[in-house]
């Protein structure tokens, strides 16, 4: 009997771990850009991504530190100076957990930087990296 009750507050336990691990409108967001093609997220890759100066794009927003910053754990500002929050996801922990706010910013910032639509893995990559920051 007291082993019965034991073994059902560890199993709630591990239930709730999982569930905070790995549920949540951040991984459903990722697991959008997996059934649109995309692999596993690469972190590192994520990391260049946003370091890079992206000579295809508009010229006075070579890469996506010119509106970010250079660290994401601080904020940054828009061409006109309006302060952006962090993109780091333990400073700004609702980052990437708006379907429509990702798809629309990264849209209009890969056209902006890149010159073009950043593919499935980019997204990924850039969001998993931003989830270690
Ligand atoms: C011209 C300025 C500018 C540049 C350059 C820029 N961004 Fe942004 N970005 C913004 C602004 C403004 C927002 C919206 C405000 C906010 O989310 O705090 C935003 C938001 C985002 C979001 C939405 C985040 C969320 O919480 O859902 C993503 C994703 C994003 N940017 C990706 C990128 C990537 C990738 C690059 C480089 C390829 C980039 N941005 C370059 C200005 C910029």
């Amino acid at each position: 009997m007291k082993n019965a009750k034991l073994f059902l507050i560890a199993a709630s336990i591990i239930v709730a771990l999982t569930a905070s691990a790995e549920a949540g409108p951040r991984e459903d967001i990722i697991a959008g850009f997996t059934a649109e093609g995309a692999g596993a997220p690469n972190p590192d890759n994520g990391k260049m991504m946003f370091n890079k100066n992206y000579a295809s794009g508009k010229p006075d927003t070579p890469g996506c530190t010119t509106c970010h910053g250079s660290n994401p754990s601080q904020g940054g500002e828009t061409r006109t100076g309006k302060p952006i929050d962090p993109m780091a996801v333990s400073k700004t922990p609702d980052r990437f957990t708006d379907k429509a706010k990702v798809d629309k910013w990264f849209l209009r910032n890969c056209q902006g930087v890149i010159g073009r639509e950043c593919t499935a893995q980019e997204k990924v990559d850039f969001i998993s990296f931003m989830m270690t920051q």
